[in-house]
């Protein structure tokens, strides 16, 4: 399982889930629902989005999930947590959750892959807030995420 808030998905994403499932027999995307930030996009438009996104991987399915990732694992006897690292300062607060993912989950362990380097500054909040104020985000995102972003701010 590949988690997230996806809010909404980038192309960092996107080059994660594509090496991920080359890597891996199949991979869930796994969209936090409950997230306690406010996301931009509701569960069920960021599972739409990444759908989308993910069409050409056959082995690559998306789901909602709530509560903890590790219940969501057990529940679903999935193996792996995948998650990608962009930079050391990624590195305290993933550690801190593979660790408690795995005393929680007894044992699931968490395989991070490093995001392509062209990719490595790029986050949802930071796209957002570039969009919000008319900076260009064209190519940092997919090219259909760019045009839903545009139609729900008209
Ligand atoms: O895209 P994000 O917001 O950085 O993803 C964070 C996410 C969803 C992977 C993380 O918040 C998470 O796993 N949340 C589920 C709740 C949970 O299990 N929390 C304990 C983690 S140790």
């Amino acid at each position: 399982i590949y988690p997230g808030s996806f809010d909404p998905i980038t192309n960092g994403h996107l080059d994660v889930i594509e090496r991920a499932s080359k890597l891996f027999d199949h991979v869930v995307v796994g969209v936090l629902s409950n997230n306690s930030k406010s996301p931009m996009f509701t569960a069920e438009e960021r599972v739409r989005l990444i759908q989308e996104a993910v069409r050409s991987f056959p082995n690559v399915s998306v789901a909602h999930f709530e509560g903890l990732l590790v219940h969501y694992v057990e529940e679903n006897k999935l193996d792996v947590i995948i998650k990608g690292l962009r930079a050391i300062s990624d590195f305290e607060a993933e550690f801190q959750m593979a660790s408690m993912n795995r005393r929680l989950g007894q044992g699931t362990e968490t395989v991070f892959l490093m995001t392509a380097t062209r990719y490595s500054f790029l986050s949802s909040s930071l796209i957002k807030e570039v969009f919000r104020f008319g900076g260009d985000i064209n190519g940092l995102v997919p090219d259909h995420v760019l045009a839903y972003m545009k139609l729900k701010q008209r």
